[in-house]
């Protein structure tokens, strides 16, 4: 039997390269549709807790895994192994390994390579290769491909393709199988393997003429999300400044039919992808003898905004008599983005270093993190998030709003705490001198 045969059949093995936020669901809705999963990681601790069906991701229910253990009627089978000797026995690799940037702030392809040199010690005719980790234009036919072709021939032994992942973590409205999935094949027969594969699991399939389009259109993607965050993140503090809420702006502006996507302000971009993604093309352009200006600038003003938030704290507490040295901040939400138990690159982290650089005393809350553990940026940081409750916020001499999570009284929370900082408009109609917005 082909492979292609095998994917209509649904029985070719699929083996997911790194089960984190974008493979552990991918590998989850290949086995809910009927095929045999093997999932790869290095971690052996994660390994061992999906093997045990129990899920380390909150927004990822532990039942989805208890049930892929039992290999149930009608679905596939899933397992996990830290055993990358085993690469060998799926017919298509998903790689969804980690593309953060370098201390120098340029790409960091060392997950990619690593996990390439693995795959083509066991390569082998027949098998599918796909890279879903963001990265620049370039990475699949001039990194990963060198790598893969010895005496395999591609398109006709093995087949390559780059398909980026479009994961919203926490959101409920789209699942895996509702994104459009975009795919781009090193040679038409690649491009035929990838799209047969995803369509078994993904409504709607867009096929491109190349890895380098499909490469791109994902940073297309993120660039055009952080431009436009910068460009409200600018346009909010001018408002501050004029005296206009510009959440009550974009609603407004919000209502025209065409033309107009909102786009919030916020304490900073956080995140895997955002704060990361774009620098991936300015370092690529600059073989072009190209800058990526809007890039760029969008990076400058969205890493300002925590030192911003952090002034309009000091500018507040002045205002009633109080310094930011010895103050004591409540920080409401250290996950980058709502609902999620994510704190990668998250502005919350920023924030309480730089208040606590100044002298604040500085605690947390989050529901989703309950402890943070240090990590590349904040090596030697340990904290626990505080309780939330009449004491700690009485005991507050300011509580600064960084991540709106749905989970919070917002009407208790003002009717408690002296001074609220709000980052996200969470406390939206909700009256008082005591609450000001950064
Ligand atoms: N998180 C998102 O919302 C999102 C959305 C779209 C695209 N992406 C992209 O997807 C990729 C993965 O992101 P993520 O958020 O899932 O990362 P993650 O850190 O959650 O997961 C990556 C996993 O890969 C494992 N790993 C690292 N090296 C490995 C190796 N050599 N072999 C096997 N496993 C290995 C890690 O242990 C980890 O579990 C990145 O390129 C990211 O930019 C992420």
């Amino acid at each position: 039997m082909d492979l292609l045969e095998k994917i209509k059949n649904r029985q070719a093995l699929v083996g997911v390269i790194g089960l984190g936020y974008v493979g552990l669901p991918l590998a989850l809705r290949f086995f809910e549709v009927g095929f045999p999963v093997l999932g790869f990681d290095t971690d052996p601790k994660k390994v061992e807790l999906l093997n045990r069906g129990e899920s380390y991701i909150k927004h990822i229910p532990s039942e989805r895994l208890a049930e892929a253990g039992r290999s149930p009627e009608g679905k596939g089978k899933f397992s996990a192994t830290a055993d990358l000797g085993r690469l060998g026995e799926p017919e298509a690799l998903l790689i969804c390994v980690p593309t953060p940037l370098t201390s120098k702030r340029e790409p960091d392809l060392r997950y990619v390579e690593n996990t390439a040199r693995q795959i083509a010690k066991t390569l082998r005719p027949g098998q599918l290769v796909s890279l879903e980790s963001t990265t620049y234009p370039g990475t699949t036919e001039e990194l990963v491909l060198p790598l893969l072709s010895g005496r395999l021939r591609v398109g006709q032994d093995f087949f390559l393709v780059f398909s980026p992942e479009r994961e919203d973590p926490g959101n409920p409205r789209f699942q895996v199988s509702t994104i459009p999935k975009v795919v781009g094949g090193v040679t038409p027969a690649c491009l035929e393997h990838g799209v047969a594969l995803y369509s078994q699991v993904i409504e709607q399939i867009v096929p491109v003429s190349s890895t380098r389009a499909a490469e791109m259109s994902k940073l297309l993607e993120n660039i055009y999300r952080a431009v436009n965050i910068a460009l409200v993140n600018e346009l909010k503090i001018l408002c501050l400044r004029m005296g206009v809420d510009i959440f009550e702006v974009i609603e407004a502006s919000k209502t025209k039919p065409f033309g107009f996507q909102a786009f919030y302000p916020g304490p900073g971009l956080g995140g895997h992808c955002i704060p990361i993604d774009p620098f991936y093309l300015t370092w690529k352009a600059r073989e072009y003898d190209f800058s990526t200006r809007f890039i760029e600038l969008a990076g400058e003003i969205n890493s300002y905004m925590p030192y911003f938030v952090v002034q309009r704290v000091t500018e507040i507490l002045n205002d009633r008599g109080k310094s930011l040295g010895g103050a004591h901040i409540l920080v409401l939400g250290l996950a980058y983005k709502r609902d999620v138990g994510d704190a990668r690159e998250s502005p919350g982290l920023k924030i309480m270093n730089l208040l606590r650089q100044r002298g604040a005393a500085v605690s947390y809350n989050d529901p989703y993190i309950p402890q943070y553990i240090g990590g590349r940026h904040y090596p030697g940081l340990e904290i626990t998030s505080a309780p939330l409750n009449q004491e700690t916020l009485q005991q507050a001499d300011l509580v600064l709003l960084v991540t709106d999570h749905s989970d919070y009284d917002y009407p208790w929370i003002a009717s408690q705490a002296k001074l609220i900082l709000d980052t996200r408009n969470a406390f939206k109609g909700i009256r008082g001198d005591h609450i000001y917005q950064a």
